[in-house]
């Protein structure tokens, strides 16, 4: 988390190794409502970022902890939300006049998409590798039309061989799953193919358990099994006819169907995922169908693509389609060594995905290692100068707030944390400051926008509002009311107090800075978490 640390879950007897915040407050049971809503933001990150989600957990916490001093000195919480709304606001408006665009020029841009790329891979347990996947996830995003629709990506995960045979195909690719008799015999390589999808079975069905067929002559049994097999070969010349050579269904196709197809030169492959197939459609023009009756007489239903190959990918057989004319489509295809290693690898690659596609949309860059945080950290201080009464005390706890992120840094690199902040301070008082983070190769600071650690403007924003939104919604609860009934159903590892563990085994409440919400959000027991009595209740 926050760079140098990973995390290991062992959940229903499956071990997840991540160091990716939202993948890890997801395996969390969290059952506090407090500690539900940082689960909600993470995940909210993800789905709009993909990356940062760590950042706004934290983010959202440090405000949280700020806002409890002002709780317990009697400050309503209204004004507390007031504080953070305002400094939100300023924080965003600063993080839009600082961030660095490199429109138009190509190059530069083609740079910045790496650096990005590279920095959301930095902390990741694939951090090593940045330079080979960095501009392997650049190539992938650039492969993409202007929708960017992050699902025409598709990640294979080929278990063996080393890291760094993960190769990139700018077209779809997937499995062969089964292999029938007649399959070697077909060809491997095909150019400008013309393709045929089917969501049809083209398989023998008499062997079905639950077919009854009653007959009364023996010898009309014969009849039925030659209807099956008229049946079969009538939509097997249907698929002939259409023209395609590369036949692919959702379905099985049985070993009849592919010595069938192998006879006449053509390829097939059967119980293609629905993903897949919904990939090779976009990008390739075949339109999905479920009869083969009358396809002679409408070629449009066929889609192509420049070249169709089978090649060899460590122990599985896969089937690439490159150059297609109609969606752009990539495909990573993932090697390494342990399954739970390459499962990190693909959230990693993920993350990075998103970032890039950020990217591409507004191409404008802060600095990270903690650089832009101390910068609207230094910014909000002398902004709550210019304002009076308690909005000031609250605009400068948000300011010190922020300097948990260089400060968690320092900390997960092993440094002292109050002297890497306390240098930080310093630094971006003096003028050529402003881009001064942590730096963790030299246990000291460094211009982090030199050492081209970038992130997307976009992320800093929106990981900024939503962690000021998360800490004010949680402030703006009067009153938790908890049914103890329904909580011992649900059970979990909090047990009836309903705490899931959070912090290193620790209750939430805890974690949280002791008490939880009831502390938090008040001494004079008119808030805070009660037991429901009455109906359900004890
Ligand atoms: N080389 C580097 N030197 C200093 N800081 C770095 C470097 N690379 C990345 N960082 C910083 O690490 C932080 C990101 O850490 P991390 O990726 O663990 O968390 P996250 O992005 O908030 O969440 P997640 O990636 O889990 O969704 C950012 O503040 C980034 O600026
Ligand atoms: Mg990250």
């Amino acid at each position: 988390m926050l760079s140098t640390k990973s995390y290991m879950f062992q959940f229903l007897m499956q071990v997840t190794i991540s160091n990716d915040g939202a993948t890890i407050m997801r395996l969390l049971e969290v059952v506090h409502p407090a500690a539900k809503t940082l689960v909600d933001i993470a995940a909210s990150q993800d789905d709009e970022i993909g990356d940062g989600t760590t950042t706004v957990v934290i983010t959202a916490g440090e405000l949280l902890k700020a806002s409890k001093q002002f709780v317990e000195d009697g400050v309503h919480p209204q004004v507390i939300i007031a504080g953070l709304r305002y400094a939100t606001t300023k924080a965003v408006t600063r993080l839009n006049e600082l961030a660095i665009g490199v429109d138009g020029d190509m190059v530069a841009r083609r740079t910045l998409l790496e650096k990005c790329a590279k920095t959301s891979l930095n902390s990741k347990l694939i951090s090593q590798h940045q330079d080979f996947f960095g501009p392997m996830v650049v190539d992938a995003i650039e492969s993409l039309d202007e929708s960017l629709n992050l699902n025409m990506v598709g990640i294979k995960k080929v278990p063996g061989g080393s890291v760094t045979e993960s190769f990139l195909v700018q077209g779809v690719a997937f499995k062969r799953t089964f292999s029938y008799a007649g399959f070697e015999q077909q060809p491997k390589a095909l150019t400008q193919p013309k393709i045929l999808l089917l969501n049809l079975e083209l398989e023998l069905k008499s062997e079905r358990a639950n077919a009854e067929i009653r007959i009364e002559d023996p010898t009309k049994y014969q009849s039925i099994v030659d209807a099956e097999w008229e049946i079969i070969y009538e939509k097997l010349a249907g698929c002939v006819a259409s023209g395609a050579n590369i036949i692919l269904s959702k379905l099985p196709i049985g070993d009849l169907a592919t010595q069938y197809f192998a006879d006449r030169g053509l390829f097939c492959a059967g119980r293609v995922g629905a993903a897949d197939m919904a990939r090779v459609a976009s990008a390739t023009g075949a339109k999905m169908q479920t009869t083969v009756h009358g396809l002679e007489k409408d070629s449009s239903v066929l889609g192509t693509c420049a070249v169709f190959e089978e090649r060899q990918v460590g122990a599985e057989r896969y089937n690439l389609f490159t150059g297609c004319p109609v969606a752009r489509t990539a495909t990573m295809v993932l090697r390494g060594g342990a399954r739970e290693f390459i499962d990190e690898t693909e959230r990693s690659l993920h993350d990075s995905l998103m970032i890039v596609k950020n990217c591409v949309k507004s191409s404008r860059v802060v600095a990270g290692g903690g650089a832009i945080e101390m910068e609207l950290s230094r910014f909000l201080r002398e902004e709550a100068l210019k304002i009076t009464g308690k909005q000031q005390l609250i605009v400068s706890a948000f300011a010190k707030a922020l300097e948990v992120t260089p400060r968690q840094l320092a900390d997960n690199a092993g440094f002292d944390a109050t002297e890497i902040v306390n240098l930080l301070r310093q630094r971006h008082a003096k003028e050529d400051g402003l881009w001064y983070g942590v730096d963790i190769e030299n246990q000291s600071i460094c211009d982090t926008y030199a050492k081209g650690v970038w992130e997307p403007v976009t992320s800093k924003i929106n990981s900024l509002s939503s962690a000021c939104e998360a800490a004010c919604l949680i402030l703006s609860v009067d009153e938790t009311i908890r049914n103890p009934q329904s909580q011992q159903a649900q059970g979990g590892p909090g047990g009836p107090g309903g705490m899931g563990g959070m912090g290193g085994g620790r209750p939430l409440s805890q974690a949280m800075g002791g008490g939880g919400m009831r502390s938090m959000m008040g001494r004079a027991g008119g808030r805070g978490i009660r037991a429901y009595r009455g109906k359900g209740g004890k």
